[in-house]
């Protein structure tokens, strides 16, 4: 590949949010091919620890339920703000799908835990970076919500949620990222 495509791709990944897709369906092949690079991640002794769990049409509309249910039952009184309740509702409502990306256990702890969550992290990025190449925007939440999804998410013993991607087809917009001078994060050893 072409040192400038990689570049690109990378530096042009964005968190988009709901506020910024359309109101337009993601054909199940698109979301496959997503996740199916998703799983190309690095993982040590190829213990693949993912699961990901689609939501679309009206799981979306559970989720918001949930969501909001979740930050109401959580926020004390004095702190609830009506206008954060009703963007948490409308978030889910305004995104094509949701993905929960899950770690699922090992069955004999063959790898580390701080393993299989580095190489989750690196199944987050491949799935993050091919949706930004789609034009699909999204973001990942890690809001404490994601703790107790395990009733609506199906999951099974052994398994958590450690992000929540919300995801829609990004409309026409110019984001622009920063990152503080990479130099300052390098010590060379020579
Ligand atoms: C592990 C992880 C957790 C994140 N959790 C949240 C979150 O809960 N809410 C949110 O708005 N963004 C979340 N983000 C997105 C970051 O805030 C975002 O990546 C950062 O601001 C840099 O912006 P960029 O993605 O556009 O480069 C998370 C990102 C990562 C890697």
């Amino acid at each position: 590949m072409e040192r400038k495509i990689i570049d690109e791709i990378i530096r042009n990944r964005r968190s988009v949010f709901p506020e910024m897709y359309e109101d337009r369906e993601i054909d199940d092949e698109t979301i496959l091919n997503i996740i199916e690079n998703a799983t190309w991640a690095p993982n040590h002794k190829l213990t693949e620890p993912w699961h990901f769990v689609v939501f679309k049409k009206n799981s979306l509309e559970k989720l918001s339920n949930f969501l909001g249910k979740h930050y109401k039952e959580s926020t004390p009184e004095e702190k609830f703000s009506e206008m954060k309740y009703k963007k948490i509702l409308s978030k889910p409502l305004k995104s094509a799908c949701m993905v929960a990306v899950c770690y699922r256990k090992g069955p004999q702890n063959r790898v580390p835990e701080q393993e299989e969550l580095l190489a989750m992290g690196a199944a987050i990025e491949n799935f993050w970076l091919t949706c930004s190449a789609y034009g699909i925007g999204c973001y990942l939440s890690t809001t404490s919500a994601i703790n107790h999804i395990g009733e609506l998410a199906d999951l099974q013993e052994g398994e958590r949620c450690v992000g929540l991607f919300y995801m829609g087809w990004r409309k026409p917009c110019e984001l622009t990222g920063t990152r503080s001078d990479y130099r300052q994060k390098i010590s060379w050893i020579s």
